[in-house]
C-alpha cells in the first residue's frame, strides 16, 4: 500500500497504537532528540510533537524505530518480502553483469510501470514561499556540541550535469542562516560527483530537498543504489506505485508531488566552501567540523498542513539501524548476482554499517573467502567497509554471539587475516588519513588442507531425534519454559547417531 502523504502513514501507525501525539511543549533544541533516542533504543513508539517550542510545524520522529514500522513504511508486512521479490526479478534479467542488470530494472515487467510519473500539480506546492526563512522549520539540534541545527531526514535531489540522471541522497544539512544550508554530501557520494561536474563546467548547481511524503521515498534516499539508478524508481518498486513528481518552482528539478516540504536553491560551485559541523554522528562520536558547499535557498514550498520529519543520529542503536537492516536485506540479492556463493550478510549495529559486515558463503574452493573479501572491497559503498568477516554457510551471521564464537575459534591470526589499505568511510576517525586507511578481512571459514588446515573438528550437536524427544520431556518437566535458542548448525554428517567405539580410551 503506497502512502499519498506522511500523514496517511502516521494515521496507520496511530490506528495500530504505534504513534504517540505529544501535546506538551517540547524543544527541538536537545529535548526532542533525548525522547526519540530513548524510544529508538527501547523499540518505543513513533512521536508526533504537536507543540514544538520553536518552528511553526509539527515534528514526526522515530517513524522507522522498529522492524515492523520500517516494513510498513516500505509498504510491506516485512521488508524481507521485497528482498525475495527483488531476488526473483533479478534472476529473470538476461545480462550477465550486476550493473547491467540494475540498469535493466526499468525495463523489467513490473518495474516499467513503476517509473516516476510527472504530474502538473502536487500537494508539496500548495504553499509557495519565495521569501523563505528556514527558522520557521523546527530543525533539531541533537547534541550539546553540535555546530547548530541540522536537517536529518532529507531527500537531497540533484542531477548529473552530463547525463541528466537524477540522484536522491540522504545527506544531513546544517542550517547556517535563514536561507543558507551546508551540504554534507561526503566524498564518495553521488551528489559530490554531481557537484564536481557542475564546478568543472563553471555552472551553478540546482538542488531540491524533499522532506516527508511517503516514507518509502525517505528510505530510498539512504539506499546505496549505483549512481545510474534513480532512487524514485526503486521507491516505485517498493510502494508498488509510481512516485508522482512535479516541476520544482525555482530549480525546475522534478520533486515529489506528495512531499511535506520542498526546499529549493542553488550551490555556487565557484564560491569557497563553508564550515560544517561538528555533529554528533551515527558512529556515536562527534564528527569534526569540515568544509562543504553551501546552498543558497531561493524557495520553500509545502503542504497546507505539513509535518516535519526528523531522526536522531548518534550512538547505536538508533533509528537508522532499521533503515540499514532494510538495505542489508534488499541489497543481498543484488550482491548475490556477482557473488553467488554469498548465503547471508549481517551488519551488526555495533559496527555502525561501515565498520563491520559478517558474511556466510557456500565455500567450494580454497581461498574463496579471500576472493569475496577482495571483491566486496571493490563493490559500490561496500568498498568502504572496514572489517569483513566471512563464515561457512552453517553459521547464522544474524546471531552475532554465534558468529563471534566461530570466528574466534576458526581463525589463525597469521594465516587468516587480510590486512590492506584502501578507502574507508569519511566518518572513520581512527584512520590515519581522511577517507583512507587500514582494512581487515577475516577468513573465519573451516580451512581446507590446501589452505593450511589440518583435520578440522566438527561442532558438537545433539542428534536431532534425541532433541525432539527430550524437548517434549523438558516441556513436561519445566512447564512454560521459553523456546530454546539453538545455533543454526547442521547435524553431523552421519545420518543417524551411532555410539562411539572406544576411540581415545583404547
Ligand atoms: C539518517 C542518515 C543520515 C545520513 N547522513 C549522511 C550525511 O550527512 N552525508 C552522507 O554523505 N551520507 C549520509 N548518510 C548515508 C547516505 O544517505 C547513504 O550513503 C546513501 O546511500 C547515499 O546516497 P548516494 O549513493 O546517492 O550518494 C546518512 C544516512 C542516514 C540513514
Amino acid at each position: 500500500m503506497a502512502y499519498r502523504s506522511l500523514r496517511e502513514f502516521l494515521d496507520r501507525l496511530e490506528g495500530a497504537g504505534e504513534l504517540v501525539r505529544v501535546k506538551d511543549r517540547v524543544d527541538p533544541v536537545l529535548e526532542m532528540a533525548a525522547i526519540a533516542d530513548r524510544a529508538a533504543k527501547q523499540g518505543g513508539p513513533a512521536f508526533l510533537f504537536e507543540n514544538p517550542a520553536s518552528g511553526a510545524f509539527p515534528v514526526a520522529m522515530n517513524l522507522f524505530g522498529t522492524r515492523r514500522r520500517t516494513s510498513w513504511a516500505l509498504s510491506s508486512d516485512d521488508f524481507e518480502d521485497h528482498a525475495r521479490e527483488l531476488g526473483a526479478l533479478l534472476k529473470t534479467a538476461p545480462p550477465q553483469s550486476f550493473w547491467d542488470k540494475l540498469k535493466m530494472l526499468p525495463k523489467l515487467g513490473k518495474l516499467a510501470a513503476m517509473a516516476p510519473k510527472h504530474v502538473s500539480s502536487g500537494a508539496s506546492q500548495e504553499v509557495v514561499d519565495r521569501e523563505p526563512d528556514l527558522r520557521k522549520l523546527p530543525v533539531l539540534t541533537t547534541w550539546p556540541h553540535d555546530g547548530g541545527p541540522f536537517v536529518t531526514l532529507p531527500q537531497v535531489i540533484t542531477r548529473d550535469p552530463e547525463t541528466g540522471i537524477r540522484n536522491v541522497g540522504m545527506y544531513r544539512l546544517q542550517v547556517l542562516g535563514p536561507r543558507r544550508l551546508a551540504m554534507h554530501w561526503q566524498l564518495h557520494k553521488t551528489a559530490t560527483a554531481h557537484y564536481r561536474g557542475y564546478r568543472k563546467r563553471g555552472e551553478r548547481m540546482p538542488v531540491a530537498i524533499a522532506l516527508g511524503g511517503d516514507p518509502a521515498l525517505t528510505y530510498c534516499a539512504s539506499a546505496p543504489l549505483p549512481p545510474n539508478v534513480d532512487e524514485y524508481l526503486f521507491a516505485g518498486f517498493l510502494r508498488g506505485e509510481a512516485v508522482r513528481t512535479v516541476k520544482g518552482v525555482a530549480t525546475g528539478l522534478d520533486v515529489p508531488a506528495d512531499a511535506d516540504f520542498v526546499i529549493e536553491g542553488f550551490v555556487d560551485t565557484a564560491a569557497p566552501l563553508v564550515r560544517e559541523g561538528p555533529f554528533g554522528d551515527h558512529t556515536g562520536f562527534y564528527s569534526l567540523a569540515d568544509d562543504y558547499p553551501a546552498l543558497d535557498v531561493v524557495a520553500v514550498t509545502h503542504r497546507r498542513d505539513p509535518i516535519y520529519p526528523a531522526t536522531v543520529v548518534g550512538p547505536p542503536p538508533v533509528e537508522d539501524q532499521w533503515l540499514g537492516k532494510a538495505t542489508e536485506r534488499l541489497f543481498l540479492p543484488m550482491l548475490q548476482l556477482i557473488f553467488p556463493e554469498i548465503v547471508d550478510m549481517a551488519m551488526p549495529v555495533e559496527g555502525v554499517f561501515h565498520n563491520l559486515c559478517l558474511l556466510s558463503i557456500k565455500k567450494e574452493h580454497p581461498g574463496q573467502a579471500k576472493k569475496v573479501i577482495h571483491g566486496l572491497w571493490g563493490s559500490g559503498q561496500m568498498a568502504q567497509t572496514k572489517t569483513l568477516v566471512v563464515f561457512d554457510d552453517d553459521v547464522d551471521v544474524q546471531d552475532v554471539s554465534q558468529a563471534a564464537w566461530r570466528a574466534f575459534a576458526n581463525v589463525d591470526v597469521k594465516r587468516d587475516l587480510v590486512v590492506a589499505d584502501g578507502p574507508v568511510d569519511v566518518l572513520d576517525h581512527a584512520a590515519g588519513h581522511f577517507a583512507f586507511g587500514g582494512k581487515l578481512g577475516v577468513d573465519a571459514t573451516r580451512k581446507w588442507r590446501e589452505e593450511g588446515g589440518r583435520e578440522w573438528p566438527e561442532v558438537c550437536v545433539h542428534p536431532p531425534e534425541v532433541v525432539a524427544r527430550m524437548d517434549a520431556l523438558y516441556a513436561r518437566l519445566v512447564p512454560g519454559a521459553p523456546e530454546p535458542r539453538r545455533p543454526n548448525i547442521a547435524p553431523p554428517k552421519a545420518a543417524s547417531w551411532t555410539p562411539p567405539q572406544g576411540g581415545n580410551l583404547q
